[in-house]
């Protein structure tokens, strides 16, 4: 048996994040992780091998679509599956391991196995148990399920199972157009599968700025994508390798069905707390089955904490990498911090969806004065040169101080333009301080210093 101060429950960006600063602290840290490659959902199987077949598969469709309109002649490459699979689990594999290198160089000990909590300060795994002044719960989260939907991951998968798929489908059914059904029916329709993505709302990426979701849902329809808005799954059912999906429409109540060869269930995901022994802890759950915390992060149980997808807020990796970091600090009394108002979010379809701060729907609902500064891509020189004219960079600001507010961008490289932003509102900027710094010509963040000079005098390329 060991003793450590911190012992963090899950090796995913929240877990592995804080066990790092845990030791770069001072601190005596454990790492339980029981799936046998640490990184958790993130690394394994969601945000980065789902970014190696978006890339992978950008690269296609600059080769089918763009390449001969710059000169370049030949037949576009074909499709290996397999070999585009490979590339992916060795992307998964360098970034895995590399977590490995991070957590010796740190002497941070991986406890490999599956957690448990008997009582307060201490930690079960396998049939050792482990002392701990403090316990970080950093479980993560699973796919949600859906009444009448049974998930094989093989015919009717989750996001994990589709990025395993044995072949590339032909048809493919989408339930939910959130962030993972985009994402990977992206993937899909680029590889040649005709996508049709089933939505509850009669919008998709629910809680994004509407005029964003308005023209987002245009480009991808554009780009192939059929969409049937409104309508609720009832069920699917599995015959031959195939699936039927049956839904519902909202608005006339009436059914409907539809064929494909894989349907991808991406309807939000839930907190992972199951075998922890949360209950017999006594640990304080919201209604929503998320573990309830204080604003240090720290459940109702002295010296257990949790952080990342089993805490209310969105379910994003640099979100519970942020919170990481700052209970690592807290324990090692120092003062760790998280600004919740500035957290990014990410689509990487293509163009990439980007957004921080408040959408033009908050900003009304809370009856705040604000201004829109707006400049599209098409005015952007860079741009023009890559094929990359649709969307648009929006700012909010203050209608009387200026102060930004939040920004929404759809466009090329969005999810990297939107830090410039972020770090204005850190830094409590107007939209004036963006306008008035230099941008380097040409790129794509010109687009947001147009945005931003279109909250005052206006901008010049329009
Ligand atoms: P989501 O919450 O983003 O979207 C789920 C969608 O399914 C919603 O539009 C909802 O209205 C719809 N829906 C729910 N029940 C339905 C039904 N019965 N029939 C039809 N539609 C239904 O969830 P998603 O895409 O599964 O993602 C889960 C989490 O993972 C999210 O919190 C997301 O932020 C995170 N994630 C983030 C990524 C990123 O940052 N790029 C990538 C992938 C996931």
């Amino acid at each position: 048996m060991a003793t450590y101060d911190v012992i963090i429950i899950g090796g995913g960006p929240g877990g592995y994040v804080c066990a790092i600063r845990c030791a770069q602290l001072g601190l005596k840290t454990a790492c339980v992780e029981g799936r046998g490659a640490l990184g958790g959902t993130c690394l394994n199987v969601g945000c980065i091998p789902s970014k190696a077949l978006l890339h992978a598969t950008h690269q296609l469709h600059e080769a089918e679509h763009n390449f001969a309109k710059m000169g370049l002649k030949g037949k576009a490459p074909s499709v290996d599956w397999k070999q585009m699979l490979a590339f992916k689990d060795e992307v998964i594999e360098s970034n895995t391991k590399g977590i490995e290198f991070l957590f010796k160089k740190n002497k941070v000990d991986w406890l490999q196995g599956w957690g448990t909590i008997p009582e307060a300060g201490k930690v079960k795994v396998g049939d050792e148990v482990h002392e701990a002044k403090n316990i970080i719960i950093a479980t993560g989260s699973a796919p949600a399920s859906l009444p009448g939907v049974e998930v094989d991951e093989k015919t009717v998968v989750t996001s994990t199972g589709a990025l395993e798929l044995a072949k590339t489908p032909k048809k493919m059914v989408i339930i939910g157009a959130g962030v993972i059904g985009l994402e990977l029916g992206s993937v899909y329709s680029r590889l040649g599968a005709e996508v049709t993505v089933i939505e509850f709302l009669d919008f998709i990426t629910p809680g994004m700025d509407g005029e964003v979701q308005k023209s987002f849902q245009r480009i991808l329809k554009k780009q192939g994508m059929e969409f049937i808005m409104g309508a609720a799954v009832q069920k699917t059912e599995i015959a031959r390798g195939k699936a039927k999906v049956t839904y519902k429409l909202r608005k006339d109540d009436s059914e409907h069905e539809i064929d494909a060869d894989t349907v991808l269930v991406a309807t939000g995901r839930k907190p992972y707390t199951e075998g922890l022994g949360l209950e017999a802890l006594g640990v304080e759950m919201t209604p929503r089955g998320q573990v309830k915390i204080g604003a240090d992060w720290q459940t109702n149980v002295k010296g257990v904490y949790a952080i990342g997808d089993v805490v209310p807020g969105p379910m994003l990796a640099h979100k519970a990498e942020d919170e990481g970091m700052a209970v690592a600090e807290q324990i090692a009394g120092k003062h760790g911090h998280v600004n919740y108002g500035v957290i990014p979010g990410v689509i990487y379809t293509s163009p990439e969806v980007a957004n921080v701060g408040k959408t033009e729907e908050q900003l009304k609902e809370e009856g705040r004065a604000y201004k829109v500064g707006k400049f599209p891509f098409m005015g952007n020189g860079r741009a023009k040169a890559t094929f990359s004219t649709e969307g648009f960079v929006k700012i909010l600001a203050d209608k009387d101080t200026d102060r930004i507010l939040g920004a929404h961008i759809i466009g090329p490289a969005a999810g990297e333009l939107i830090h410039e932003i972020c770090v204005a509102m850190e830094f409590g900027a107007a939209a004036e301080d963006l306008a008035l710094t230099c941008h380097a010509h040409p790129t794509y963040s010109e687009a947001v210093r147009e945005a931003a000079l279109a909250c005052g005098d206006g901008p010049i390329h329009v």
